[in-house]
């Protein structure tokens, strides 16, 4: 699979500080020496954030990144997280609007696009999660509703974006689209953020129940370069066989 691939493993509120430490040990065992271009990007919860910092070097295939920022630097926001801190701790990248933020946290696009904006100014990469529920996509208006996703809560010009397809009705569900439907969806994506936005470096990605059976294919999508993977990431033979499959 000759392309560049990032894989993003998404942890969610889940693994502690014991299981989280085995299984970086063992992504590290699996990756090591490899020069393959992939980036394998780890989003812990926020507390684990400093224990696995020391363990990568942030300068190879594995890099660290936060799920979640607040948009402003700093201020009375009780339970927020900082941006900054964030960049202390070595965080590359930031997931940012995945759904369930968007669901459980009521975030607006716009409050997704000022998050963008100050990942942007910190230079480090924000990763834009967008997706419909089942009914948008039965009643067939799923590109309208990601275009106006994307229009808001991409700011006019960003440096570096990824952008993670992820239908909601495929998130830990077992249900993937085929990948015809991933191939029209991606396809629309970069011609519409390219025709809307000033972005300098753009990467789409797939997500939703990725898994050991499926990720090849999915990924050798033209236009897909890569994963925003939940469930199976945090399944350590499952993982280090996609990272074997891919180095
Ligand atoms: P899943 O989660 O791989 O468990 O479906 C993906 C995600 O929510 O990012």
């Amino acid at each position: 699979m000759k392309k560049s691939i990032f894989i993003v493993a998404n942890w969610k509120m889940n693994l502690n500080f014991s299981s989280a430490s085995n299984l970086i040990d063992r992504i590290k065992a699996t990756i090591k020496n490899s020069i393959a271009d992939i980036k394998v990007i780890i989003c812990p919860q926020f507390l684990l954030i400093p224990q696995i910092k020391d363990s990568l070097s942030n300068d190879g295939i594995l890099s660290l990144g936060a799920q979640d920022c607040h948009h402003k630097l700093s201020g009375a926001f009780t339970g927020d997280t900082s941006i900054e801190l964030l960049k202390d701790l070595k965080c590359q990248y930031v997931i940012v609007g995945h759904s369930e933020r968007r669901i459980y946290h009521k975030e607006s696009s716009e409050t997704i696009k000022n998050k963008i904006q100050l990942i942007n100014q910190l230079s480090m990469v924000p990763i834009l999660c967008i997706g419909e529920s089942l009914v948008e996509r039965r009643e067939k208006n799923y590109l309208d509703i990601l275009s106006e996703q994307l229009l808001k809560s991409i700011p006019n010009e960003v440096d570096k974006l990824l952008i993670a397809y992820e239908p909601i009705w495929s998130i830990g569900s077992g249900l993937v689209p085929s990948l015809e439907q991933i191939k029209e969806v991606t396809d629309h994506i970069r011609l519409f953020v390219n025709n809307n936005k000033k972005i300098g470096t753009i990467y789409v990605l797939y997500g939703g129940s990725v898994n050991l059976n499926n990720f090849f294919d999915i990924f050798k999508v033209h236009g897909v370069s890569g994963g925003l993977i939940g469930g199976a990431s945090m399944k350590s033979g499952d993982f280090t066989k996609i990272l074997k499959k891919l180095i």
